[in-house]
């Protein structure tokens, strides 16, 4: 136990196949902050978010070494309670996944799997869920509709509120807003920058900009290296390594 709040990553390394998915990368995160992560594809940004959820214990080619703490308490090892963690550790997908059930079960699914049934909590939570992911106003009088029927921007945001149903500690978002027009990405912007004063957030962005206007720090990793990982503004404005400077101005390649 270290005793710290939020999420510690200290030396992380996975391999497959005699590959270095990751090498060594340490971050952290605390509540109150968006850390972002960006980077161009095959960085390692999804393996790592897959590691911190324990997603990547389900691939058996992968074999990670380092360490990870949530509030101080290891999260990689054998004993660690998997089910807790990923109720404490939520992730949000780059594609919309809401299950094939109307909108009031899809946010309902993963607390009656906790146990609450209770129809007047499961409307509580809802609300304060809705309203946090920025699509109260416009579900509330259709939460027995398909999911399927809502907008892909609107689907994205169901899925951010799905996640906060379980009021995690620590939110992790996989390139969000990647299918998304304008709107409703400063939509999930919003809600994130008002949603960081009770979690941690993890926003990993294939969109830079999307980074420099919305974290608090970021980290830049380039093929399973943490080359850069420094408060936005400075990682932004005076970049100490080459490659960093190359990828935010968009010269990478
Ligand atoms: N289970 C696995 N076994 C072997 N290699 C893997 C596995 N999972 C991921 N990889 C490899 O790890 C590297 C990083 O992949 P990852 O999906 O984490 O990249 P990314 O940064 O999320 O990219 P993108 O921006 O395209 O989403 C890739 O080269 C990928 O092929
Ligand atoms: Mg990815």
């Amino acid at each position: 136990m270290t005793g710290q709040k939020g999420l510690q990553i200290e030396e992380l390394s996975i391999r497959a196949d005699g590959r270095d998915l990751l090498r060594s990368v340490s971050l952290e995160v605390r509540p109150g902050e968006i850390l972002g992560i960006i980077g161009p594809a095959g960085s390692g940004k999804t393996t790592l978010l897959r590691c911190l959820n324990r997603l990547a214990d389900l691939d058996e080619g992968l074999r990670i070494s380092g360490r990870v703490f949530l509030n101080g308490a290891s999260i990689l090892g054998r004993d660690a309670d998997v089910v807790g963690i990923r109720r404490k550790i939520g992730l949000v997908f780059p594609v919309p996944t809401p299950l094939p059930l109307s909108i009031f079960d899809n946010l309902a699914f993963g607390p009656r799997i906790g146990g609450i049934t209770a129809v007047e909590e499961l409307r509580r939570m809802m609300e304060s869920s809705l309203k946090s992911a920025y699509l109260w106003e416009e579900v509330n009088d259709r939460l027995n509709e398909p999911a399927a029927n809502l907008s892909g921007g609107q689907q994205q945001r169901l899925c951010l509120a799905r996640t906060l149903m379980l009021e995690p500690e620590i939110l992790l978002l996989d390139e969000p807003c990647s299918g998304l027009d304008p709107i409703s990405t400063a939509q999930i912007e919003e809600a994130l920058k008002v949603l960081r004063k009770d979690m941690a957030i993890v926003l990993v962005t294939n969109n830079v900009k999307q980074a420099s206007r919305v974290a608090d720090k970021t980290a830049f990793l380039l093929l399973g290296e943490l080359v850069e990982f420094a408060p936005t503004r400075e990682l932004f404005t005076t970049p100490r390594d080459k490659r960093t400077e190359d990828y935010i101005t968009g010269r990478f390649g």
